[in-house]
């Protein structure tokens, strides 16, 4: 850890009760001048840090920033995702700053996030509007032991996770639609693009891109997209702190991605069935030109969507464009 993120850990640990100069000095083994000196960076980062005789430092306020030693210090130890943490002011897009990372051999489990992307992209070719200190919008670099057709197991991971975390920090119930929006109220709120480089029988490595809408207005969307997107602010009639969602998310997806290198995919795909809205509904798959209708019946093994089209096959939906026809 640095040594900002062991002065906002200690500071954490201490709660209202103070850390003094003294202490921290001993514990991170550098002076009280140059403790004094990082707190004074961190005020300017927006920390309020209070300082007194009796009490010593205490961390008051959380500005909602996201700093990759605070996200360092939040998250704790993790087994592989958030090991190593970066944060980018602005970025063209968080999965092309992964991608360069994983073609330089960085370890998996780095995360990038970026305060604003210029060029934010969702699945199927589509934009992903990204405006700066909104949202969550990061990437992570994992290097599973995997099949290709396998890689779907850890968007559906990925869903399951996001889902776990965005209850624990706001109680609320959100659905999971395949393989990998979450939504209220049939608007989506956050998205994963999931971009892989794989030989036939092998995943060299997959960028899991993770995009949640936060703290926007609901009129702050761009006209066009209001009837589609919400955000946990508008949902909870509140605003969060990013960095405490941020690595709630992480926290969840070190689990999931161990479940799904450690064989247990079963044990996630209960639970995704459960929160999704998509089984047991007539659906309509758009895959590039085609378009398939029928009932999305279950979650295969690796993932897969296992729809009964208006012919009576069973067809393994692996990408593609769902629609839930009411
Ligand atoms: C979708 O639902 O279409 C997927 C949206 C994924 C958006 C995230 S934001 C971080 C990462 N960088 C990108 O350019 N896209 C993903």
């Amino acid at each position: 850890m640095t040594t900002d993120a062991q002065i906002l850990s200690a500071l954490r640990a201490a709660e209202n009760s103070g850390v003094s100069g003294a202490e921290l000095s001993l514990k991170l083994g550098i002076s009280r001048a140059a403790i004094w000196a990082r707190i004074e960076e961190l005020r300017k980062l927006g920390y309020e840090i209070e300082a007194s005789p009796h009490l010593g430092y205490r961390l008051t306020n959380d500005p909602d920033v996201l700093h990759a030693d605070d996200l360092v210090a939040r998250l704790g130890k993790t087994q592989i995702i958030g090991r190593d943490i970066r944060v980018f002011q602005e970025t063209t897009s968080t999965n092309d700053v992964v991608e360069k990372l994983a073609r330089d051999g960085v370890k998996e489990g780095v995360v990038v996030f970026a305060e604003s992307q210029t060029r934010g992209r969702g699945r199927l070719g589509r934009k992903w509007i990204s405006p700066a200190g909104k949202g969550l919008w990061f990437s992570i670099l994992l290097r599973p032991e995997l099949r290709p057709q396998e890689a779907t197991q850890l968007t559906v991971a990925a869903a399951t996770a996001l889902w776990r975390a965005i209850h624990a920090e706001t109680g609320l119930h959100a659905e999971i639609k395949w393989p990998n929006d979450i939504l209220f109220r049939g608007k989506k709120v956050a998205g994963i693009l999931t971009e892989m480089n794989a030989e036939l029988d092998r995943v060299k490595y997959l960028i899991l891109g993770v995009g949640v809408d936060v703290n926007q207005a609901a009129n702050e969307f761009p006209p066009e997209v209001r009837k589609l997107a919400t955000s946990l602010r508008a949902e909870l009639g509140r605003p969060l702190l990013r960095a405490e969602l941020a690595t709630a998310i992480l926290r969840e997806l070190d689990r999931d991605y161990a479940r799904v290198c450690g064989g247990h995919f079963a044990e996630l795909a209960d639970e995704w069935e459960e929160r999704c809205t998509t089984i047991g509904q007539p659906v309509t798959i758009s895959i590039g030109e085609r378009q398939i209708r029928g009932h999305a019946e279950s979650l295969d093994d690796d993932g897969a969507l296992l729809v009964r089209t208006e012919h009576g096959h069973l067809e393994r939906i692996i990408g593609g464009d769902v629609t839930v026809e009411k």
